[in-house]
């Protein structure tokens, strides 16, 4: 199969390796020429584990190459994914589409032949109805099927996911597209990854379910967290407690500074947004993201109340920035309210992050320090924000000699108490009375 990726940034370009390693012939395209320059010169602008030698060696193979333009790839095309960005809106918190209809316009544009054009980014019910609109309005001769295919790639894990999928759900209305989107998917359909076909509104109205569901089970544990504080209980034990039993399930109970990153934020806000619009609110999202948000900031006060209650003029060490280990992306990390909760009450911040940096550097004004043992000197209180594994075998007795007074606050109970404050530290987590 001919397939064109429009957008090549972390869904993109895990997608568009991934579908060269199964064989077919990829073109990534993005509007972003030192993305695409880059990547024709082996450079990934990501990070992603696995992603560089995945990239390396489908190109190597003549199946992968990279475009600035779409014209010449899409009219080529059996398939054509459009895997653009769909921040928040400005203002209203609903999902922004303007890049998916400026791609859907260009794509059409150099239709040829019947051509499968599908969605992959995360959009609003309706989403696909508009960009079959748009398609037929801009070239009312192109012969296309518009076709739903959300992406639940996690990044940190993206090929992995990507390659062994808990399922795979397609969304159409034009039944030409069933047979070409189980080519596209036929290696992972041969071992057995299910392949949900649906509506294309059930299929996009899935994607945010499936996110909205998962920030409530973070969020639920988070307010269960605070309550073993206030009652002498182990959020961990009751995390595993609960979550042995198979109708709730381990995975998204881990107690921690509320979620972020690049989708639960914007998706439950979207989601929200949709269903008021329709006049049928979805309230426990709504009630969701209001607590995430403060959260978020609640954890700055509890490295202040740890210091003793003033910060000001204090130094703070924080241990990973990005929103999750093994991924560059900042994209709306809970440590950027946590730091500017701290900047606010006076403290002097100091950060690191293994792979975050030049990303955090747009993102906020701290210093930036080349070690967690840097970040950590003369600092009256360290905050491991991301369980990224460079944090989890820190070297106590060094941090401690470095730092203005041994205390520890460890936002994802990376730590267990009785180890850290046998070194002589001041240690606080989540969720333990
Ligand atoms: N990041 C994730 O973990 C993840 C997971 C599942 C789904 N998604 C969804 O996938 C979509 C993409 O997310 P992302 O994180 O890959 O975004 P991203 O910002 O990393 O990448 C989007 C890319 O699209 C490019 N682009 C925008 N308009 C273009 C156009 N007209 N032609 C060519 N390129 C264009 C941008 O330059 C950018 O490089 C979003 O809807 C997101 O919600 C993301």
């Amino acid at each position: 199969m001919r397939i064109v990726m429009v957008g090549s940034g972390y869904v993109g370009l895990v997608s568009g390796a991934c579908f060269a390693d199964f064989g077919h012939e990829v073109v990534c395209v993005d509007k972003a020429a030192d993305k695409i320059e880059a990547l024709r010169n082996g450079v990934i602008p990501i990070f992603e584990p696995g992603l560089d030698q995945l990239v390396e060696s489908n190109v190597k193979a003549g199946r992968l190459t990279f475009s600035t333009e779409l014209a010449g790839p899409v009219s080529e095309a059996d398939v054509v994914f459009i895997a653009v960005g769909t921040p928040s809106r400005r203002g209203d918190g609903h999902a922004d589409l303007g890049y998916v209809h400026a791609a859907a316009a260009e794509i059409a544009a150099s239709i040829k032949g019947f051509t499968v054009v599908v969605t992959k980014s995360t959009v609003p019910v309706g989403t696909g109805d508009e960009v079959e609109r748009i398609i037929r309005e801009t070239n009312p001769d192109a012969d296309v099927a518009v076709v739903s295919n959300p992406e639940f790639l996690r990044e940190g894990a993206a090929i992995e996911d990507f390659k062994r999928p808990d399922r795979i759900v397609v969304g159409l209305s034009d039944e030409r597209a069933r047979p070409v989107m189980t080519e596209v998917y036929r290696p992972l359909y041969l071992n057995q990854s299910p392949l949900l076909f649906t509506s294309r509104r059930t299929s996009e109205l899935i994607k945010y379910a499936a996110n909205a569901f998962l920030a409530m089970k973070i969020t639920f544990i988070n307010e269960v967290a605070d309550l073993c504080e206030k009652v002498g209980a182990d959020v961990q034990d009751v995390s595993r407690g609960i979550g042995l039993d198979g109708r709730i399930g381990a995975k998204f109970l881990h107690a921690g500074p509320g979620y972020g990153g690049s989708c639960f934020p914007k998706d439950t806000l979207a989601l929200a947004k949709t269903a008021q619009d329709h006049d049928s609110p979805v309230r426990l999202i709504e009630t969701t993201i209001a607590i995430n948000d403060s959260r978020k900031r609640a954890m700055g006060r509890k490295v202040i109340a740890a210091v003793g209650g003033d910060v000001r003029g204090k130094k703070v060490a924080v241990f990973g920035l990005t929103f999750k280990p093994n991924t560059d992306d900042m994209r709306d990390s809970p440590a950027i309210a946590i730091v500017q909760a701290l900047k606010d009450a006076g403290a002097i911040v100091s950060g690191y992050d293994p792979e975050g940096m030049n990303n955090a550097r747009q993102m906020m004004e701290i210093d930036f320090a080349t070690s967690p043992y840097e970040a950590a000197r003369d600092a009256h209180v360290a905050v491991l924000v991301t369980e990224w594994n460079a944090f989890r075998a820190l070297d106590l007795d060094r941090l401690k000699s470095l730092m203005a007074a041994p205390v520890l606050v460890d936002l994802r109970n990376v730590y267990r108490a009785h180890e850290v404050e046998a070194h002589g530290f001041a240690y606080h987590s989540i969720g333990k009375g």
